[in-house]
């Protein structure tokens, strides 16, 4: 898309999608300081605004990757999870739409749920940020809980919407939660912090299968219950 062409939200919501191919554009620091300030307008609970954010490119993100890369050859050894990614034991509705978003995003890759060392091999370019030039990742105060945390959503929600109007495209990875501590050891963060997501941002590749397919969504009727109209 481009960059300047004017969107409806509505636009901008039914545009973003999770983008799992980048090309190797670098993205220009204005254009992401320009988002940044207005991702600022996000709401958030007595305007705490408790999210902490820092971005890498470069040479720091490839020490960032690396550092995880050595964490990931110790295998389970070497994860140092931040929080529980879903809850224990989930169940339906869940648990099958988590399940079908990764089915069809396999499928759009033609690989097989039989292939799993073929499967695993793709889950792990989440840690090349699936190609993207610059990694953002969102970190809080360890002091702060479940309102602060939706508030860093509502943060999260306003980057990415703000990233399709300027032509950009992200993907949330909360995967990187998984070497928390490794990640908060590169970027210098204090104890304090607890990281909650990575977000991928770049220039999409557009001919990417992986970024094409139609992502489902629960029909209203599952999620909203009107009651006096
Ligand atoms: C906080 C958050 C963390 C996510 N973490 C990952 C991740 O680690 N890896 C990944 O491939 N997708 C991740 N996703 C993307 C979701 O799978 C995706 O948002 C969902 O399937 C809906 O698809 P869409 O974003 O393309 O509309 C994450 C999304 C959110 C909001």
């Amino acid at each position: 898309m481009p960059a300047n062409e004017a969107l409806s939200v509505a636009d901008a919501l039914h545009r973003r999608r999770s983008v799992r191919a980048f090309s190797d554009r670098p993205v220009d620091r204005a254009v992401l300081a320009r988002i940044f300030a207005d991702a600022q307008r996000a709401p958030s609970g007595g305007n705490l605004q408790p999210w902490q954010v820092t971005v890498v490119t470069g040479a720091r993100w490839e020490r960032v990757k690396a550092a995880v890369a050595a964490r990931i050859a110790m295998g389970r050894d070497g994860q140092q999870p931040e929080y529980d990614i879903y809850p224990r034991g989930l169940t339906d509705p869940w648990e099958s739409r988590r399940f079908g978003v990764g089915e069809a995003l396999y499928a759009s890759l033609g690989i097989p749920r039989e292939d799993k060392p073929g499967r695993l091999a793709r889950f792990m370019e989440n840690y090349r940020g699936f190609g993207a030039p610059v990694m953002l990742f969102l970190h809080c105060s360890r002091i702060m809980g479940p309102p602060q945390w939706a508030d860093m959503g509502m943060w999260l929600q306003s980057v990415m919407l703000l990233l399709v109007e300027h032509g950009l495209a992200s993907c949330p990875q909360e995967c990187w939660a998984m070497y928390g501590a490794t990640i908060r050891h590169e970027l210098e963060l204090g104890d304090d912090q607890i990281l909650f997501t990575g977000l991928a941002i770049g220039h999409a590749d557009a001919a990417a299968p992986v970024n094409q397919w139609p992502v489902p969504r629960a029909e209203l009727d599952e999620v909203i219950d009107w009651q006096g109209f």
